[in-house]
């Protein structure tokens, strides 16, 4: 009997000593686990950042562009200035709210000083315009903001073909007579004439609060 005892009692402490290190063995596991994924979700939102700044700005540039043509093709270049004046805006407005976040153009030569650059744009545009004189690629770009609450997606918008000229090249050779003059009632600051082919005409700057991003992971 006393041996049965004994043996129970020893069985009852390795029993209990077993799951205690099963225990604290699951609990480790668990805190590094939970390490890993926060050591990750960093990683993981800046990519998902990126890559919806992609999509966004996309959408936004494919909405402007379209609402642009159908402007020339109905009215003309000349009166399809006074929709860029009154549209441009409201569209991209719509295109932010849709997604909760904050779309502009930001431009170092800007028509409309709605889009004049902040001091964060400044130095990418900065980097940009470099690029594009040095015929060096630019890429999309994240930088944090906001002790990293919000995260600003930059991409690069050059004057990709003639059709862009018609408002943004030389006046009187790719701006005509009456286009300029509407662009002068409307903009009599205007910083974006004389464009080229192939140069700088701004960037899209896209404010993606991280609560925004970590919801679509
Ligand atoms: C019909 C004339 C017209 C054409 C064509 C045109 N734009 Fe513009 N663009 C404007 C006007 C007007 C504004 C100012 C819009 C506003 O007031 O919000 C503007 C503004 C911009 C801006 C915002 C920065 C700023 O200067 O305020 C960018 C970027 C831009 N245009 C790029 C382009 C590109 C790229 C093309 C060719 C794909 C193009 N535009 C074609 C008239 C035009």
């Amino acid at each position: 009997m006393k041996r049965t005892l004994s043996i129970l009692c020893l069985a009852t402490i390795l029993l209990s000593c077993n799951s205690n290190e099963k225990i604290s063995k699951d609990i480790f596991e668990e805190v590094n686990k939970s390490m890993e994924v926060k050591k990750l979700s960093e990683v993981d939102i800046l990519e998902e950042a990126m890559k919806w700044g992609d999509e966004i700005s996309t959408e936004a540039q494919n909405q402007l562009l379209s609402a642009l043509q159908t402007a020339i093709s109905d009215k003309g270049i000349p009166e399809a200035i006074a929709f860029c004046n009154t549209k441009a805006l409201p569209i991209l407005k719509e295109v932010s709210q849709k997604h909760q976040v904050s779309i502009k153009r930001a431009s170092l030569d800007y028509r409309n000083p709605t889009d004049q650059p902040t001091e964060n744009e400044l130095s990418i545009l900065d980097a940009y315009a470099y690029n594009a004189e040095n015929n060096i690629k630019s890429e999309p770009n994240i930088q944090k903001l906001e002790k990293g609450e919000v995260l600003l997606y930059t991409k690069a918008i050059h004057i990709q073909n003639a059709l862009c000229l018609n408002c943004h090249g030389a006046p009187g050779t790719d701006i005509d007579a009456e286009t300029l003059e509407k662009l002068q009632q409307l903009y009599p600051e205007d910083k974006a004439k004389n464009h080229k082919i192939g140069e700088l005409r701004g960037m899209w700057s896209i404010r993606i609060p991280k609560s925004e991003v970590a919801k679509r992971l």
